[in-house]
C-alpha cells in the first residue's frame, strides 16, 4: 500500500509498507528519467548516496540493466561524500561501496562517476572541493539527488551545525555518525574522524531531491523534520527550502507522524 500526502511545504511524502517497495518506487523514477533522456540522447545526472538506505535502489537499477538492458552509458553520477582520509580500495570506502552495489554491475562509464577523493593531502583539499562543485555545474545540474538521513539529521556528511550555504568541503564527523559506523569498521577508533562532503547548498541546487528513510530508528528524525522548524541543528530541515522534494519512507519510519 502506498499513501501519498502532499504537505504545504512542497514536500511530497510517500509511505510504503516496507523498504523494498520504497526502493522499487525510487528506482522506477530514476529508470523512467534515464529512458526518457536516453531517447533524446541526453545525459542524466544523478546525485548518489551510500549507506544502508539506498542499497535496494541500486539493486533494482542493476536489475533494470540486466533484465531490460537499460543503459547507463549516458549517466553521470556525483556521490555525496567519502571518509577522509580513506584509501579508495579500503573495504569500507564509499568508492568500494559504489563499485560493489552499482558501477561494476552496469555499463556506466568509469570517467562519468565522481566520488570525493579521500586520498588527497590536506593542502590539496580546498582546490579539489572547488573543482567538484565546478564539475557538477558543468553538467548543468543534478537531475535527481538521492539522500539518506542520519539519526542526528545529517544529510551527506553535513552534520548538525552545517550552514545552509555550505559547499563541498572537508568536515568533522559527529560522534553519533562515527558510533553508527563503528560496527562496520570494527571499532570506533578505526572510523575516520573526517570526511569530504557535498554541502547543503550543493544538494539544494539539484532539480529534484529524493530523501529516503527506513525503519523505526529513523522515526524520530522524520517526525522532527516534518513537524519542527528549520534548524541548523537538523540539516535535513533545510530541505523545506527546496521546491521539489520527495520523502520516501516505510511504515516504521513513519510511525511517529
Ligand atoms: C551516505 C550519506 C549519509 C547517509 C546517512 C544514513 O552517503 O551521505 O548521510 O545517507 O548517514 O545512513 P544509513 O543509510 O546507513 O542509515
Amino acid at each position: 500500500m502506498e499513501l501519498k500526502i502532499v504537505n504545504q511545504k512542497n514536500i511530497t511524502i510517500k509511505i510504503f509498507d516496507n523498504s523494498q517497495l520504497g526502493c522499487e518506487y525510487v528506482a522506477g523514477r530514476i529508470r523512467n528519467l534515464i529512458v526518457r533522456n536516453n531517447g533524446l540522447y541526453k545525459t542524466t545526472v544523478l546525485g548518489l548516496a551510500t549507506g544502508n538506505t539506498p542499497t535496494g535502489v541500486y539493486k533494482e537499477l542493476v536489475n533494470y540493466h540486466k533484465r531490460e538492458r537499460l543503459s547507463y552509458s549516458r549517466v553521470v553520477t556525483f556521490n555525496l561524500d567519502e571518509y577522509y582520509p580513506m584509501n579508495r580500495y579500503h573495504e569500507h570506502s564509499y568508492h568500494t561501496y559504489m563499485h560493489h552495489h552499482l558501477f561494476n554491475e552496469t555499463d556506466i562509464h568509469p570517467d562519468f562517476t565522481f566520488i570525493p577523493n579521500g586520498e588527497l593531502s590536506a593542502s590539496e583539499i580546498t582546490e579539489y572541493c572547488n573543482q567538484y562543485e565546478e564539475q557538477i555545474e558543468r553538467m548543468g545540474a543534478i537531475d535527481i539527488q538521492l539522500l539518506g538521513i542520519g539519526e542526528n539529521g545529517h544529510i551527506g556528511f553535513n552534520e548538525p551545525g552545517a550552514e545552509i550555504d555550505s559547499l563541498t568541503r572537508k568536515v568533522k564527523l559527529a560522534l553519533k555518525t562515527r558510533e553508527n559506523a563503528a560496527q562496520n569498521f570494527g571499532g570506533i577508533k578505526k572510523v575516520p574522524q573526517e570526511a569530504i562532503t557535498m554541502g547543503v547548498n550543493s544538494i539544494l541546487k539539484a532539480n529534484e531531491i529524493i530523501c529516503m528513510a527506513w525503519g523505526k530508528r529513523k522515526a524520530k528524525v522524520i517526525a522532527d523534520f516534518l513537524h519542527k522548524d528549520i534548524s541548523i541543528e537538523r540539516p535535513v530541515s533545510y530541505l523545506h527550502t527546496h521546491a521539489n522534494v520527495k520523502l520516501v519512507i516505510d511504515e516504521a519510519a513513519a510511525s511517529f507522524l
